[in-house]
């Protein structure tokens, strides 16, 4: 008998938000962001529901190497780039657009051998994340050394947003991207989810949507709902005992929670080593039966706590939802102090995986 605890994956919900994403764009190409393993999803299994992206963005090169094999055929772009210069070797063979934030990338390519078609670049700016990126100065240098070079086919040019997410908060990045660029030739790609969403002028030669295709909202105050997206991974599972605590009875590790009344509660097949988040609070929603219900006490490796007093007809084998289509992730993490993007990308190896095929085909990779 296999653990009760499955992820369903909703291959429907990804395709509708892609078209969703690429309707806020109708004039821009759309990059759909693969990286982690398609934001927890599973690349593989996503695969299909991708069909009308133009492209796919990831960082692990194993993984853009496997988007070939299996037959992905139109473009793919590293968003950090080569790590070594054997990286490089492996864009050129696999037809694998680079990212380039560096100096040290810059020279793998010069020294890049004749050999194998030259790939598409995009020249990193740094417009205020202080993470990857050249400043203005040397942006300008990176975007001649790479249209010098034999090894490259295209530079293209693009920048990542610290604060999409906020209101006005991409216009800073907006204009010293623009002053940095003045006079550069080549597409732009600034995009991603909170702009495709809310930021019309960034909606460039490229979008780059990532958690909103997973139906994660990037924002704080919207919910993904609101925006129009659906869920795209649903994590159930079922109640595996019923018990009815006395009042004084704590219950977990470290007696978070503690009885004042007589309450019955479920034991739920469930816990941090499935992904759930430990740090979820005592009232954290669930839906049990489909009636909402919140958790209790700490979550544990394998179990977690729920209050079964509005629904006192559960019982063992009832189902729980933990987030899904009707529990949002969002909300889910917002009580335990995280983001929805950390919640997917942590569904851990041991939780069954099932796909919801899509209705209708969506055409040739
Ligand atoms: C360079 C880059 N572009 C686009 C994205 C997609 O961002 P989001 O998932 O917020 O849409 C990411 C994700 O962090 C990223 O690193």
């Amino acid at each position: 008998m296999p653990r009760p605890t499955e992820a369903t994956i909703v291959l429907d919900a990804l395709r509708a938000n892609l078209a969703l994403a690429r309707a806020h764009a109708p004039n821009s190409k759309c990059w759909a962001v693969v990286k982690a393993n398609a934001y927890g999803h599973g690349l593989e299994r996503v695969l299909p529901a991708l069909a009308q992206a133009d492209g796919l963005a990831l960082i692990e090169f194993g993984q853009a190497c496997r988007l070939r094999e299996l037959g992905w055929k139109k473009r793919i772009l590293m968003l950090e780039g080569a790590f070594d210069a054997a990286d490089t070797a492996a864009a050129r063979a696999h037809a694998l657009d680079l990212v380039v934030h560096c100096e040290e990338q810059l020279g793998w390519l010069a020294e890049s051998p004749g050999d194998g078609p030259p790939v598409h670049t995009f020249a990193k700016f740094d417009s205020g994340l202080n993470r990857l990126g050249f400043d203005s100065a040397s942006l300008r240098w990176a975007h001649a050394r790479l249209s010098a070079m034999p090894a490259v086919r295209s530079v293209a040019l693009m920048a990542h947003f610290a604060n999409a997410d906020l209101a006005g908060g991409a216009d800073e990045s907006m204009e010293l991207f623009a002053a940095a660029t003045v006079g550069l030739a080549g597409e732009v790609s600034l995009a991603n989810s909170a702009a495709v969403l809310s930021v019309p002028r960034a909606r460039r030669d490229w979008i780059r949507p990532g958690i909103m295709l997973y139906g994660g909202s990037p924002f704080a105050q919207h919910s993904a709902a609101d925006l129009g997206l659906a869920a795209t991974m649903v994590l159930r599972t079922r109640v595996l005992a019923r018990r009815v605590l006395q009042p004084g009875d704590a219950v977990g590790y470290g007696s978070l929670f503690r009885a004042s009344e007589p309450m019955p509660i479920a034991v739920v097949a469930c816990g941090y080593a499935d992904g759930y988040p430990r740090h979820a609070p005592s009232g954290t929603p669930v839906l049990v039966d489909g009636m909402p219900s919140t958790t209790l006490g700490r979550v544990a490796m394998d179990l977690l706590m729920i209050d079964l007093r509005q629904c006192p007809s559960a019982g063992v084998g009832s189902v729980v939802e933990l987030w899904g289509d009707k529990l949002p992730i969002d909300a889910v993490a917002q009580s335990a102090g995280t983001i929805g993007y950390e919640l997917m990308c942590a569904l851990a190896p041991r939780v069954a995986v099932r796909v919801e095929a899509l209705s209708a085909q969506s055409g040739a990779l």
